[in-house]
């Protein structure tokens, strides 16, 4: 049991690689909080994992509202005592998950669009390793794993603030806040997928491996960095991706 009376904080809790990460963090005895924009699947994926054995609450939040991130680690103290491991998995790219237009470039897509885009994939995961921080202060202990993308490695035409947030930023956020946190046991990692098959169309993405990842390859290595067995790493970038990275000029 790698997370007996831990309990672990991730958001974009209700779908894909969040979920999956709640429900094996439960498998290794941890308290689960997991927090999305969706509170009725939030709800019913925490009621799985309680069905299963496990201790999990769905609560709702929108990454982009402080009030709310406070809210819900307020919440999950109160509940479990302790906030131990944060995951900040909520995010995506924003032409995708608003639903725009294909082919249009990027000066003519709204900035509304790119308001989004940086709200939730950088903002967001500043915003809650900003409230969690307080908690492992004072417990003097804590993990926060920060989502990057291979995306921000490589940059994308067609969504441009997604690649901003899931790169540089993500690093230098990582990075800061490992510095900052030493002093009071608290690691920070940045885990920069590749294309993980948390939906059919990642499978196109090249890679040297001649494949995407299953979501588990990438949540194993999550749940790995948030886990005692890697108490030395601190402020790096791990990029999971199969190798398509090194391959981008020979694929
Ligand atoms: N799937 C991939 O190929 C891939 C590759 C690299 C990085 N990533 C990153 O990994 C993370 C998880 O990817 P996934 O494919 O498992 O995600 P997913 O699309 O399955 O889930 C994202 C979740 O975030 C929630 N969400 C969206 N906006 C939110 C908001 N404002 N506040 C709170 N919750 C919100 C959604 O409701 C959803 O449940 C994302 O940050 C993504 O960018 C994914």
């Amino acid at each position: 049991m790698l997370f007996e009376n831990k309990t672990l904080i991730v958001t974009g809790g209700a779908s894909g690689m969040g979920l999956l990460t709640g429900q094996c963090f439960a498998k290794e005895g941890g308290n689960v909080v997991l927090v999305d924009i969706n509170l009725e699947k939030a709800e019913k994926c925490a009621e799985d994992i309680c069905a299963e054995g496990g201790k999990a609450i769905g609560l709702k939040c929108d990454v982009r509202n402080y009030d709310e991130v406070a809210a819900v680690c307020k919440k999950a103290f109160e509940e479990f005592g302790s906030i131990d491991v944060m995951v900040n998995m909520a995010g995506g790219a924003e032409t995708r998950m608003l639903g725009v237009q294909g082919g249009l470039e990027f000066p003519d897509i709204p900035i509304d669009v790119y308001d989004w885009g940086i709200d939730v994939n950088l903002k967001g995961q500043f915003y809650f390793d900003h409230a969690v921080m307080k908690y492992m202060r004072d417990q003097k202990s804590g993990v926060i794993i920060n989502i990057g993308s291979i995306t921000g490695q490589e940059g994308c035409a067609s969504n441009v603030a997604y690649s901003t947030s899931k790169s540089g930023a993500m690093n230098g956020l990582t990075k800061s806040l490992a510095l900052y946190g030493s002093k009071y046991g608290i690691r920070c990692v940045c885990i920069s997928p590749g294309p993980v098959l948390t939906r059919p169309g990642m499978a196109h993405m090249k890679t040297a491996l001649g494949r995407a990842a299953e979501p588990g390859e990438i949540v194993d290595a999550i749940l790995f960095f948030a886990s005692d067995k890697s108490a030395f790493t601190t402020g790096v970038n791990i990029l999971i991706d199969g190798g398509r990275y090194i391959a981008r000029d020979r694929t």
